[in-house]
């Protein structure tokens, strides 16, 4: 269960333009569908204020996100493109979906899309997928990510098993800078790693304390 939303958070998104979510690399893997322009356009509302957005030109229907949203329930509400499908066509939420933003709408849908169905819990995913919501802090070099639904099916401890890995790998692939002997939890509802290169540490990290 996501308990959590951050919807408009300012601060959060601030760390998401920097991070230049766009999916520049998902153009050359996939067949691309959606039309991007190169430069975001300012929308303005008495609820949202302006903010600069980047929507596919080829984008067929939109929808003004409400407050305390998130990618998930977005796309539960419409069950007809996945998380992944929403990122790609407004780029600026991110791969974790902290920049979605309460009054600001979203493209739902372009022109010759085709739905692939819903995520699964325990669905697998590819780097090159692009799977969307990450969990927040999840490192940078996962080779496969795992898909826990929004119910916390399958459990975290299934879902390791399944992939022969144990928790400290697991705790130090996606719960990065705390003790990595103890029983985190998953989100509900996020993809999160489940293959690295990466070894299993403590989970002291020594630069943060800088
Ligand atoms: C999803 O459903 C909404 C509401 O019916 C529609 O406006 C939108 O175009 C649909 N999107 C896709 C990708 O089919």
């Amino acid at each position: 269960m996501v308990a959590f939303s951050f919807v408009g958070s300012i601060a959060l998104l601030a760390s998401v333009a920097a991070a230049s979510p766009f999916p520049a690399e998902a153009h050359d893997l996939m067949a691309r569908q959606e039309q991007m322009p190169g430069e975001c356009t300012d929308y303005c509302s008495v609820s949202a204020g302006c903010v600069c957005i980047t929507r596919p030109t080829n984008c067929v229907a939109t929808y003004i996100v409400q407050a305390g949203e998130s990618c998930g329930s977005v796309v539960d509400h419409f069950n007809n493109f996945t998380a992944t499908d929403l990122y790609k066509w407004n780029p600026e939420i991110g791969r974790e979906c902290f920049g979605l933003r309460a009054y600001v709408p979203v493209c739902i849908g372009v022109t010759g899309y085709t739905y692939p169905g819903p995520v699964k819990g325990g669905d697998v995913a590819t780097p090159e997928e692009l799977p969307v919501p990450l969990m927040y802090g999840i490192t940078k070099d996962c080779t496969k990510y795992g898909f826990i639904d929004e119910h916390g099916s399958p459990t975290l401890p299934t879902l390791r098993e399944a992939n022969g890995i144990s928790k400290q790998q697991w705790n130090t692939w996606n719960i990065p800078c705390r003790d990595s002997n103890e029983e985190w939890s998953a989100w509900a509802g996020y993809w999160n790693c489940i293959e690295s290169p990466l070894p299993a540490t403590d989970g002291t990290c020594p630069e943060e304390s800088a």
